[in-house]
């Protein structure tokens, strides 16, 4: 709905509950998605949700993870621009519009990224009526860069990849010395908290009711930003005995040990705790070795003969290859590690979160052939099988106590004092409070976004 000089979506309720969502707009949506991509009416498709409003997710085989546990895994590809980091990108937008800070006419819109936060801001930012800039590492997948200038989104590439996030960021501080551009600074604000714990943790929690006993007892994601890790907030709040578990590659397990590396998971493990992670609660935090990933991708992809030879149907099999992407197959793999750390029973649900599909990755595989020496079904077999069955007890950090708390609060500290956050209010950070404070002004931002979109032309 065009409000002033900008566009303007759905209020954080709708994204919620797209049931609520006016028919008419609703049903224009519906239609727009994937055939008129560019219509901003798709702002209206924000959201975990199909045409009949049931959460997209799956419920992974287990054949393939031999545990018997049910892993449902929320899919991010269904989202406009195919993976749900466009949500925290449209609700930095629309905060910052219906608080006057951003104006088409003046500003460029900077979104320091590694990939699909920055196609996702792109994306937004075309249909809002934005000029946009994605900074990003220079080595990530061919496919993202291809999809932020298909946005109209123009790029400034720093060295490096993955974990050199930290690298954008600073290049992001330079740009930021021109006041007609602004930041949505992902790692840092609280837009993102909010999205994800109101509208993906009421997805999970959704998810889970059809399912098991209905109840989550882990909720398991890989934190880039740790914005998806915010629904865990959500789900301790419907079941307050779930776990939250935040997923880190073994070869930069920043949280974990303050071990620093590149690794191969696009998305995540930054070599950072980022400022919007809720460390309190944090229950544990678990490690996988990145080539498991993208190994385990490799055979959800490739191998349809190798997982029927484990028992997966044939259609079920099928259907997998295009729904998961690196860090979907990573959070798997640490569902999965959980659920038998945590000893849970066959009724039980572990809930993770597919950030977007394979379309991205043709070229992660390709890297992969070329480094293998063969990937025949037997070594598909073996791979599929290892990244299953990995060695857990020394891959599982419990961080409930106040040791491992402050240990994680002084990670945050060596981050983002020197971006410029002061020492006193990171230590407001350290209680629920803070969080909770910051969860509560939904209500405010939905009165703003509706009477924004009340002055409709
Ligand atoms: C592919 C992928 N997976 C996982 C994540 C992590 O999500 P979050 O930033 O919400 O922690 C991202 C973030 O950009 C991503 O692009």
């Amino acid at each position: 709905m065009q409000a002033g000089d900008f566009v303007l979506g759905p209020t954080y309720e709708e994204m919620a509950r797209p049931e609520l969502i006016p028919d008419d707009i609703r049903q224009l949506a519906v239609s727009a998605l994937g055939a008129d991509e560019l219509n901003p009416v798709n702002l209206f498709n924000i959201h975990w949700k199909d045409s009949s409003n049931r959460v997209r997710y799956l419920v992974f085989p287990r054949q393939v993870t031999a545990l018997d546990v049910n892993i449902i895994v929320l899919l991010g590809s269904g989202f406009p621009s195919g993976s749900h980091k466009v949500g925290p990108a449209y609700a930095m937008m629309a905060e910052a519009c219906v608080d006057g800070l951003i104006d088409p006419q003046v500003h460029t819109i900077l979104a320091p990224s590694t990939g699909n936060f920055g196609i996702g801001a792109a994306y937004v930012c075309s249909l809002m009526g934005f000029r946009s800039l994605v900074i990003m590492p220079d080595s990530m997948s061919r496919e993202r860069y291809e999809r932020i200038r298909r946005y109209g989104g123009n790029l400034e590439l720093t060295p490096g990849t993955e974990s050199d996030v930290i690298l954008t960021l600073q290049r992001t501080q330079e740009l930021m010395r021109n006041p007609s551009n602004h930041v949505l600074a992902q790692f840092e604000s609280f837009s993102n908290y909010r999205f994800h714990r109101h509208v993906t943790g009421r997805a999970a929690v959704e998810a889970a009711r059809g399912v098991g006993n209905g109840r989550i007892a882990c909720f398991v994601s890989a934190p880039g930003s740790a914005g998806t890790l915010a629904a865990g907030d959500h789900v301790k709040s419907v079941f307050p005995d779930a776990h939250v578990v935040a997923v880190e590659p073994y070869e930069c397990s920043t949280l974990s040990t303050g071990g620093k590396g590149q690794h191969r998971v696009e998305g995540i493990g930054d070599k950072m705790c980022t400022l919007i992670h809720n460390v309190l609660t944090t229950d544990f935090v678990a490690v996988v070795h990145d080539e498991d990933a993208v190994r385990a991708l490799k055979v959800i992809r490739d191998g349809t003969s190798v997982l029927e030879e484990l028992g997966v149907g044939h259609e079920e099999a099928v259907a997998l290859r295009d729904q998961l992407g690196v860090s979907g197959m990573f959070n798997i793999i640490a569902a999965a590690r959980m659920a038998r750390w945590l000893r849970l029973g066959p009724n039980e649900n572990v809930v993770t979160v597919a950030t977007d599909g394979f379309d991205r990755y043709h070229s992660v595989i390709d890297d992969l052939d070329r480094r293998s020496l063969e990937t025949t079904p037997n070594v598909l077999h073996r791979w599929i099988r290892d990244a299953f069955a990995g060695p857990e007890d020394r891959m599982v950090f419990d961080c409930r106590r106040k040791p491992a708390k402050e240990r994680l609060f002084a990670q945050k500290q060596v981050d983002w004092v020197p971006l410029g956050w002061s020492v006193e209010r990171l230590e407001t950070l350290k209680r629920q409070e803070a969080w909770e404070a910051e969860y509560e002004k939904i209500g405010a931002y939905d009165e703003k976004i509706r009477a924004a979109r009340g002055n409709a032309r």
